[in-house]
Parts: structure tokens; sequence; C-alpha cells
């Protein structure tokens, strides 16, 4: 779907309302966004670029300075969708004058629109002191990657009926706190549907089924790039790893072969 008006915070509660599912892809930097911004109503310049471009293993090291270097990039090579980048492990936590820099870096230094921050009740003060200062919060519950120590691996949760429960008054209190929208990452389907008709804001699932208001993918997995990576939830909608490989191969090929650079590339 091609939209030439920017996408805003209040057009996805809008959205919501009207039962218009909203689309999200995760993206690092200015190529893609040029790519992905007509069809998609939200880019996440999400903490996952450490593990998908860094290489590491978890998000846990991202720093504030990569993830405004990637959110600026997302930025210049987009126009319509809405920008929200993720607040890294530790920008948020230690204390609310401290989210509230940090946050104000991301917006001021990437021209994003809003931040995610991951976790429940706890963050309700921080949530609400950001909003207070004009910054769009987007909410993170179920796995929650920063946390994944604590959670002993990436696996679904809120299986277990109290602790559904607790997600589903997690997902309240952020809302109260003024957050504009909430991810569900891996929670039962069922739960995710509780959540989503729990609250007006609209929630974005990844390995949450489809009774969320909105779907959000790791941009490099959904296009068949990251290979070792097929969990139950992904589809790949693309098959790029193959392509790129035998892009190399038969560049390879030709430059070993000397048939590049041709007459054609060559200047005389
Ligand atoms: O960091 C990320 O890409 C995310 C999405 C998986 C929601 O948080």
């Amino acid at each position: 779907m091609s939209e030439t008006r920017a996408v805003t915070f209040p057009d996805l509660s809008a959205f919501k309302r009207a039962g218009r599912k909203i689309v999200v892809l995760t993206c690092y930097d200015a190529l893609f966004a040029r790519l992905l911004d007509d069809a998609v109503d939200v880019l996440l310049v999400g903490d996952s670029v450490h593990q998908v471009l860094g290489g590491h293993e978890t998000t846990l090291g991202a720093t504030l300075d990569q993830m405004i270097y990637h959110g600026a990039a997302v930025r210049r090579g987009s126009h319509h969708a809405l920008v929200v980048v993720d607040m890294p492990f530790l920008t948020y936590q230690v204390s609310i004058p401290e989210a509230i820099r940090n946050a104000g870096r991301i917006l001021q230094e990437t021209g994003a629109h809003g931040v995610k921050v991951e976790g429940g009740r706890h963050l309700v003060p921080t949530v609400s002191a950001l909003v207070q200062a004009g910054i769009p919060v987007m909410g993170h519950l179920g796995l929650t990657p920063q946390s994944v120590n604590a959670l002993g691996g990436y696996k679904v949760q809120g299986r277990e009926e109290g602790v559904a429960k607790a997600l589903i008054e997690d997902a309240r209190a952020l809302e109260s706190a003024g957050a504009s929208a909430l991810v569900l990452e891996l929670v039962p389907r069922a739960l995710a549907a509780r959540v989503s008709a729990a609250i007006q804001i609209p929630t974005i699932g990844i390995g949450a089924g489809p009774e969320c208001d909105g779907q959000v993918l790791v941009l490099h997995d959904m296009l068949g790039l990251n290979e070792g990576f097929t969990p139950r939830f992904l589809k790949h909608y693309a098959g790029l790893a193959a392509t790129v490989r035998e892009a190399a191969e038969r560049y390879a090929a030709e430059v070993r072969g000397g048939a590049f650079p041709g007459p054609e590339q060559s200047f005389e």
C-alpha cells in the first residue's frame, strides 16, 4: 500500500479503531529504508541490529551511539513511515533523568519519531516522564530480549495463567502511563488476543499470532538472508541468501577468469 502522508503516532490508534492492521519491519540503514518506506507504516530501528548486522549473540551490547547512527540513517531514507528507535540496555533503566536525556538524544540526533523500551509495570514512572517530555513511547512485553539472561533463553512467555494475567496488567499499566503502542513478542496467540482486547493502544506482534493489531518481523530474517534462523513464527518472503551467494560466486568466477571487467566496464 502506498500512502504519501507521513504516518503519526495518533494514526496507529486510529488504525486499530478502524480495524486496519499495522505493518512494521525492522530497518537499520537508509538504503533499505528507501525500499521499505511506502510499503510499511512503521520502521523499527531495533537493537536486534547488534545481532543481525553485528553478529552478536544478544542485544545487550548495543549502545546509544550505535542506535543513533542507525536511526539517523533510517530517517534519511524515509519520508512516509513512522520511525521508532530502540533504547538499548541500560539507557533507560538507571534513572528517569538519564532515560529522558538518552531518549531526547535519539529524537534530536536522528529525527526519529519515538522510542521503544522493554518492560512492564516497573517502567510506568519512566514511560510517564518520557511522554510528559513529549517523547512518544512504544512498549515491549512478552519475550523481552534485553532480559534474555533472566528469562533463561528466547522462549514463549505467558503460558501459565498467572504470568498471562501479569502481562495483561503490564499492558494496561503501560497504556495508562501514556505508551502509544505495544510490541508483544513470543506469547501464545490467545494471550495476545486478550491483551489486544484489553487496551485501546495497538499491539504489534512478533510470534504472537494474528489477533494482534499489527505485525513486525526482522527484515533480514523475512528476506531469507539469515539462513540458519528458522523459528516457527518466521515466514520467508524472499530467499536472498542464495541470490547473494550466487552473485558473489559468479563475480568471483568472472574476476578469476578475466571476464570482468570487460570492455563495457573499462575506460579508454
Ligand atoms: O530489536 C528488535 O528488532 C525488536 C523487534 C524484534 C520487535 O525489538
